[in-house]
């Protein structure tokens, strides 16, 4: 194997991440020893360039609608192309935080109490009845998503009644089913998995944040947030949160890597709150750091993505875990 093709970019909300992964990612190709080729999926002609190109595997570094949701690596698997990460089917369930949460839940995983809303269920109820029903189902503090969004786009935090309305029009305005789900009040982790059939959960990473949520701003402004590895929890809790990542990893079907987000209430009972199957990527992003924790440089881990792509499970070694 000596060519990858990097797809970076594209044209979703989150394509500026997407640059910088790609970037990122193809210098790590490049220093270990690889021709790289820089694809842009939102340039005209780029698939006559990949086609060109010929390359013996495709690295997808894009992030949100189109580039994480199963239609590029639906379109590299009629061409016979091998990518890295997750296939079509898990990238489009993850995508969509109303059926993964639906599957999750059903499978035994713990997520927030949700119930789901579309704007037919809301012209035929009215906004007083509906708030009213969200109100008895969920009860306040909630969250109200566009489920098909990444970057904290199209998400309220609803702390009184009275912003529930303008919370349900600004999902709306993205997506036409909503989902509504508990706040949970606690600390926000997020756990990476490496591997295909045997997903190895890396160390748990706490986010913490100056602003209190961890959005587009405190995600990508230096200073706004900091990793803490291994999170600040008791030793049992922490391998529980990976056991449960590893689970939910295992339920979507991903492959190769990803992220899973939890809440931990105070109580420590954690809530899964998505799974990412492509995760941000650049050298200060949060699988990298939970990587390098188990010894995995930047140019290692994508290394073992690549080398994942082809049908390589990740070594034990890596399932040090976090617990001593
Ligand atoms: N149920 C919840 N309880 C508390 N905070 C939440 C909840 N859901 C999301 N958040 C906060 O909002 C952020 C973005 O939500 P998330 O579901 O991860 O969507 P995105 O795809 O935008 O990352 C999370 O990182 C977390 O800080
Ligand atoms: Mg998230």
């Amino acid at each position: 194997m000596k060519k990858i093709a990097v797809l970076l970019g594209g044209s979703s909300p989150e394509k500026d991440i997407s640059l910088k992964t790609g970037t990122a990612v193809s210098q790590a190709l490049e220093e270990n020893g690889y021709v790289v080729a820089r694809i842009n999926p939102a340039e005209p002609g780029w698939d006559k360039r990949l086609e060109t190109f010929c390359p013996d595997l495709v690295f997808v570094g894009l992030h949100g609608p189109g580039g994480e949701d199963g239609t590029i690596q639906g379109y590299l698997q009629t061409k016979g192309y091998r990518h890295t990460g997750s296939g079509v089917q898990a990238s489009a369930l993850a995508m969509n935080k109303i059926l993964a949460q639906r599957v999750l839940g059903q499978a035994g995983l713990p997520v927030p109490r949700f119930m789901t809303l579309d704007r037919e269920e809301l012209s035929r109820w009215g906004y007083e009845q509906t708030e009213e029903t969200i109100l008895n189902e969920i009860g306040l503090p909630l969250v109200v998503k566009a489920p098909s969004q990444g970057s904290t786009i199209g998400i309220s935090f609803v702390h009184n009644k009275q912003d529930l309305r303008g919370a349900i029009d600004h999902s709306f305005s993205f997506e036409e089913e909503i989902l509504l789900e508990r706040f949970i009040e606690g600390m926000e982790i997020t756990v990476s998995v490496l591997g295909n059939r045997r997903p190895v959960a890396l160390p748990t990473l706490e986010i913490t944040t100056t602003t209190g949520v961890y959005d587009y701003e405190s995600k990508y402004t230096p200073g706004m947030s900091d990793h803490i590895i291994p999170a600040r929890l008791p030793a049992d809790v922490r391998r529980h949160c990976r056991a449960l990542a590893e689970k939910a990893y295992r339920v979507l079907g991903m492959r190769g890597f990803g992220r899973v987000d939890m809440m931990v209430g105070p109580d420590h009972t954690p809530y899964v709150i998505e799974a990412n199957t492509i995760p941000g990527m650049t050298e200060t992003s949060l699988i990298p750091d939970a990587a390098r924790a188990v010894g995995m440089s930047f140019g290692e881990l994508v290394e073992w993505i690549c080398r994942m792509a082809l049908g390589e499970e990740i070594p034990e070694q890596f399932r040090t875990g976090d617990e001593d």
